[in-house]
């Protein structure tokens, strides 16, 4: 049977264009999608835009357009994005989309027939850009205590969710499944407040009207978050209690959000579910943000990151192993430029790009670009073998605790080891003495099979770089449709492999 891996990007707000934060969590479970496909998983990557709510619709006013003019405006323009970055999600959902706003009103209608949703009086404090409610004690110098942005009194009638119900259900859960939410550093802030009492949720809003209407009682839309977390499900068909994909992929699920966020995904959303009579996902993870050149990024001082600027200047796939390779997710990190060059120069075009352009420069000198057989193995050899099936293991467990930056500092210590193997097992010298022709064969056809298993590992972080060291390496099979078993093991690259001239992988950066 093979297994199943749902992984979820949040929804992005479409008040605006994409910028790194949103192309970070997307790379991430891009990665992520990539790797459990090459395992051979039965693998389904959801993405989308959150598109209602009171910031969406007082962003449209500002720009003079209506919401859903302003959200297919720059719904697309994520989508653009994603295709530039080679982003291989299965299914794109916008919160307008009938197909959602069906979803969300049965969710409402399942909460009311648990008897959890009961009408009352909201009043206390909003924060509209990130669309939640705050008590007074709260607030941080009367300022969102999360984003720090000023904070709005409403008074109001709402429907409110009885959160508090679940609160020790949620608690234990939290207890009994360290998986569940990660990092643990966020697991212990979540669960800390869970144990510090839940509050019941206000659900609805009756002072503006772009949202889903709540069922029987039009005049209240349905609180964006309710409607957006539920993309996760309706996505996969949710009410349709046969729909196919929610029976295959909701019990694998794992949301990767940003830390701004954990609490509607680790509090909100499991009591949602709860009451709906659903399993909970499998993992949440949270992870950190960027800053730029030191400076936290906002609209104020305009700094932010644009992706496309940086694709068009490096390209792709470094941009896509710097933000995976820079920090450990779960972490905050810098975005400098000077960090983005010195990775360029030194881990793609020197470590790699290098040994590479080597490896192919001595099989065609010495064998006439043919990869020779492997003779008997030296300690040297074996030492080289050990370590790359070494990483094939350590990698995999390091995507399972999503430690990005380590699958690929790993995968480095096994292209640095090959890069000292060449130099320790000298094939120039090998070549000067046809004794030592045998020799010659086992060095050359160990450092290309170190390279064919690096582009495997590679592979999720760089789709394209993989692909051409794939070329380059002669193999006739494309990449992406190997079977794993066979292709991912020491000794599956055939002798007699021809390989293929190509530029350079990486080129430097003067
Ligand atoms: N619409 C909600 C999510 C609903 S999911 C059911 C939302 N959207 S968002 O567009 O504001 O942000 C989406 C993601 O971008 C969040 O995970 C957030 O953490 C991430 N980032 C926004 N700025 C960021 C940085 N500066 N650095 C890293 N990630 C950041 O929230």
């Amino acid at each position: 049977m093979t297994s199943t891996f749902y992984v979820t990007t949040p929804i992005y707000y479409v008040n605006d264009v994409p910028h790194i934060g949103h192309a970070y969590t997307t790379v991430a479970a891009d990665v992520l999608a990539r790797y459990r496909r090459l395992r051979g998983f039965q693998v389904h990557f959801l993405t989308g835009t959150d598109e209602h709510g009171q910031k969406m619709q007082r962003a449209a006013e500002a720009q003079g357009i209506t919401p859903l003019e302003m959200a297919d405006r720059n719904s697309a323009s994520f989508r653009e994005l994603w295709a530039k970055m080679d982003i291989s999600y299965d299914d794109f959902i916008r919160t307008t989309e009938p197909r959602h706003e069906q979803g969300v009103a049965a969710l409402f209608r399942r909460l009311a027939e648990a008897g959890d949703i009961y009408l009352g009086q909201y009043e206390d404090w909003y924060c509209v850009p990130d669309e939640t409610y705050y008590t007074e004690l709260q607030l941080k110098d009367g300022k969102c205590p999360m984003c720090r942005r000023p904070v709005e009194k409403v008074k109001e009638e709402s429907y409110f969710f009885r959160m508090s119900k679940y609160q020790d259900r949620l608690l234990r859960h939290l207890q009994d499944h360290p998986e569940f939410l990660q990092p643990e550093s966020r697991r212990n802030e979540i669960i800390s407040f869970v144990a510090s009492g839940l509050r019941d949720l206000s659900i609805s809003r009756i002072s503006f009207a772009w949202g889903i209407p709540a069922p029987d009682n039009p005049r209240h839309v349905i609180y964006v978050w309710l409607d957006a977390l539920a993309n996760y499900i309706t996505a996969l068909g949710y009410p349709d209690p046969k729909a196919e994909p929610f029976q295959t992929f909701w019990p694998s699920a794992v949301h990767l959000i940003g830390k701004d966020i954990l609490r509607h995904h680790a509090v909100y959303w499991p009591c949602f579910l709860m009451s709906a009579g659903l399993p909970l996902p499998k993992a949440i993870f949270a992870h950190g943000w960027w800053t730029h050149e030191g400076e936290k990024m906002s609209k104020s001082l305009g700094n932010f990151v644009d992706p496309h600027d940086v694709i068009d200047r490096y390209g792709l796939d470094p941009f896509r192993y710097f933000l995976l390779r820079e920090v450990p997710f779960g972490l905050d990190g810098d975005f400098s430029e000077a960090a983005l060059r010195q990775r360029i120069n030194s881990d793609l075009a020197n470590d790699l790009g290098n040994l590479l352009s080597r490896t192919a420069g001595m099989v065609f000198k010495y064998r006439d670009g043919i990869v020779p057989a492997s003779g008997p193995i030296e300690p040297l050899d074996r030492e080289l073998r050990e370590l790359a099936e070494e990483t094939l293991t350590k990698v995999d467990q390091a995507f399972s605790l999503f430690a990005f930056n380590r699958a690929l500092e790993l995968t480095w210590a096994l292209i640095n080891k090959t890069n000292k193997y060449v130099d320790s097992s000298a094939p120039w010298s090998l070549a000067k003495d046809p004794a030592k022709k045998e020799r010659l064969g086992t060095v050359l056809y160990s450092i290309a099979e170190s390279l064919r298993l690096t582009a495997l590992l590679i592979q999720p972080f760089m789709p394209d770089a993989a692909n051409r060291m794939w070329e380059q390496l002669g193999i006739p099979e494309p990449l992406e449709r190997l079977d794993w078993k066979e292709a991912g093991r020491w000794g599956a690259l055939p002798p007699g492999t021809r390989l293929r001239k190509g530029p350079a992988l990486f080129p430097r950066l003067e």
